[in-house]
């Protein structure tokens, strides 16, 4: 929800702090601040909104260690007094997460003579450290005994004026990670933030402390016990983050999805046949023991999971249940020991579908597996099997490829899960696997549709209000429709599977809501003709996402696209895609921040 990154080394760091900031914008982005040790004194210089306002009054600031940070405003409204780092003495706090005892502990240092200046959470922190920093001179030591008495979940970055040459870092529940480097030493929320200096990452392990200086680290448990970590070597190039030609990183990633695609489906690479391997070791053993799946999801990730129903039932007849993650963890539900549990998410650290997993494994369902973006992330790491997909970094709010590719990690679950189960003659496999290789082409043509949807997005910009249709497997993707309209263009948007129209919703179709629906040439199509039929007869107007073959007539108030191909179970996958360019161009009609929509933001590590 918020990025941090910090930085001790031989030169000066600021442009570090602010180029890393910038990568990390997506994460937050009310107010930002930066922290720097100047003369043995601390330097800091905070503003409201973007990381430009940040770096316009951070003018010549020069230093050598320094912290900095991008905020999504949990605790407190988003103003500079609020923003990140919060001092106290000699000390500046950059945090990450939410501290749920904070009223204690604000309490306690209130009666002890501190003065709050702010609303925060992390304010407390900061006083915290200072006062443990009192009794025990070394900062390393005062960050570790105060993190022992935080409840809740935090990633932190200390600067100390009278230890100028260093940073002390911990993470509990949030992510953080280092960048080591020749010249100096770095953390920060994510790698794209330290690719400009360096490729070797550290990955801290929750309950980790480091104490960074320009020559080397150190990093032990909070109980002072000494550990080691792996150093990894970053294979995220660094365009991978850079916009290029594109205008957004909606748009970028939107249109990286063929790519995306054909590298999450290189798991099956030439193969005629596919193996529970693809799912970690011990997959097959763990697969043919199960008995049904619990999806476990948020937001666009629930999404992916609705569709992967329709796929596990109807292909692999396994029973299969979605759950937005933020209901079941606190629902009392009947747990079964033979489910397989699987966390779906982009980040990988969307706090409700962690802590859904973890309520999921707490009641004995030991069969898990994540389908995430995120190698090196907290829903993978606690997981028995993993699937990553290989999207890429996505940095737009509004997740497009994440979905796309997620959905192909699904069908192969599905596939997988079919053949465990003997539901999955050769030829079949063998057509489906043909089929899945061929989609980075499909999605290809779907994407050169781009200017007639720009044509119809002009037509939105001045409604309120609209509908998305769907049956079957595609109801998912209308859901997935509507929710990329409302987070980009604020057009209030509301999905229904095409049948329940007639059960209350019909009474809001009149010219000023279209609807859209999405159409695709399958068994339900028929259903789907009678339930447009409804729309036009109470004089709504009609934006329909066809198959070539759908054969429904165009006139004033129907307007119909043709996807090229028809794509039969794996048409979702095809089917959305329309639907992320229009609310793309809607928004860019509307004028809004696409990348970063209000409100919102990236990875929600809080609850
Ligand atoms: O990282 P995750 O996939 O776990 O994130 C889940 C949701 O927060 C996310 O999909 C959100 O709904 C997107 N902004 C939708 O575009």
């Amino acid at each position: 929800m918020c990025g941090i990154v910090a930085a001790t080394a031989g030169n000066n760091i600021v442009p570090v702090l602010i180029e890393g900031l910038k990568k990390l914008e997506y994460r937050g982005y009310d107010s930002a601040g930066l922290a720097v040790i100047a003369g043995n004194e601390i330097e800091r210089t905070r503003a409201v909104g973007r990381v430009a306002e940040l770096e316009a009054a951070a003018g010549q600031i020069a230093a050598t260690t320094g912290i900095a940070h991008t905020r999504w405003a949990t605790h407190g409204v988003p103003a500079e007094r609020n923003a990140h780092p919060h001092v106290s003495g000699g000390i500046a706090v950059v945090h990450n997460g939410i501290i749920e005892n904070y009223e204690a502990l604000r309490s306690e240092l209130t009666d002890q003579g501190y003065v709050f200046t702010s609303d925060t959470d992390t304010e407390s922190i900061a006083h915290l450290i200072e006062a443990t920093l009192q009794t025990n001179g070394n900062l390393f030591a005062a960050v570790r005994l105060a993190c022992q008495r935080l409840i809740g979940a935090y990633a932190i970055a200390v600067i100390d004026q009278t230890q100028p040459d260093r940073v002390v870092v911990a993470r509990e529940g949030s992510p953080l990670l280092l960048g080591l480097s020749d010249s100096g030493n770095y953390a920060a929320s994510d790698a794209s933030a330290l690719l400009q200096v360096t490729r070797n990452m550290v990955y801290l392990e929750n309950g980790d402390i480091a104490e960074l200086t320009a020559s080397g680290i150190r990093i032990s448990r909070l109980d002072g016990t000494p550990v080691k970590r792996p150093v990894h070597v970053s294979e995220l190039s660094a365009d991978a983050v850079e916009l290029g030609n594109y205008r957004h990183y909606m748009q970028k990633e939107i249109f990286e999805q063929p790519e995306a695609l054909a590298n999450t489906l290189e798991a099956v690479g030439g193969s005629k046949t596919i193996q529970p391997g693809i799912f970690g070791a011990g997959a097959a053993g763990m697969l043919a023991g199960i008995d049904s799946v619990l999806i476990l999801a948020c937001g666009t990730s629930a999404h992916s999971g609705y569709t992967a129903r329709y796929w596990l039932e109807a292909i692999a007849g396994v029973p299969c249940n979605v759950e937005i993650a933020s209901e079941y963890r606190y629902r009392t539900s009947v747990p079964n020991p033979r489910q397989l549990v699987v966390a779906i998410s982009q980040s990988g650290e969307t706090a409700d579908t962690l802590a859904a997993l973890r309520h999921a494994k707490s009641l004995g369902q030991e069969n898990t597996l994540a389908i995430c973006n995120v190698p090196e992330s907290a829903i993978v790491r606690e997981c028995a099997l993993r699937f990553i997909t290989r999207a890429g970094p996505e940095i737009g709010v509004a997740s497009t490829k994440a979905f796309t590719t997620q959905l192909a990690a699904l069908f192969l679950l599905t596939l997988v899960l079919a053949k465990v189960r003997q539901r999955l003659a050769p030829p079949q496999e063998n057509c489906f696997l043909d089929q899945l290789r061929h989609l980075p082409v499909a999605v290809n043509k779907v994407l050169a549709l781009e200017p007639a949807i720009e044509a119809w997005a002009e037509r939105f910009a001045d409604k309120q209000h609209a509908l998305f249709l769907g049956r079957g497997r595609h109801y998912p993707i209308a859901l997935e429709g509507a929710l990329k309209l409302k987070e980009i263009s604020y057009i209030h948007a509301e999905a229904y599977p095409a049948g329940e129209l007639k059960h209350g919703p019909l009474a809001l179709v009149d010219a000023n809501m279209p609807v859209i629906s999405v159409a695709p040439n399958d068994d339900l199509l028929d259903k789907l003709k009678s339930n447009l039929k409804e729309v036009q007869a109470r004089g709504g107007e009609l934006y329909v996402f066809a198959d070539e073959d759908s054969q429904i007539p165009e006139s004033d108030a129907v307007h119909i696209l043709r996807l090229p191909e028809h794509y039969g179970e794996l048409s979702p996958i095809l089917h959305v895609i329309p639907l992320q360019l229009l609310s793309y161009h809607v928004a860019l009609v509307k004028g809004t921040d696409v990348d970063k929509p209000r409100n919102l933001a990236k990875s929600v590590t809080v609850e």
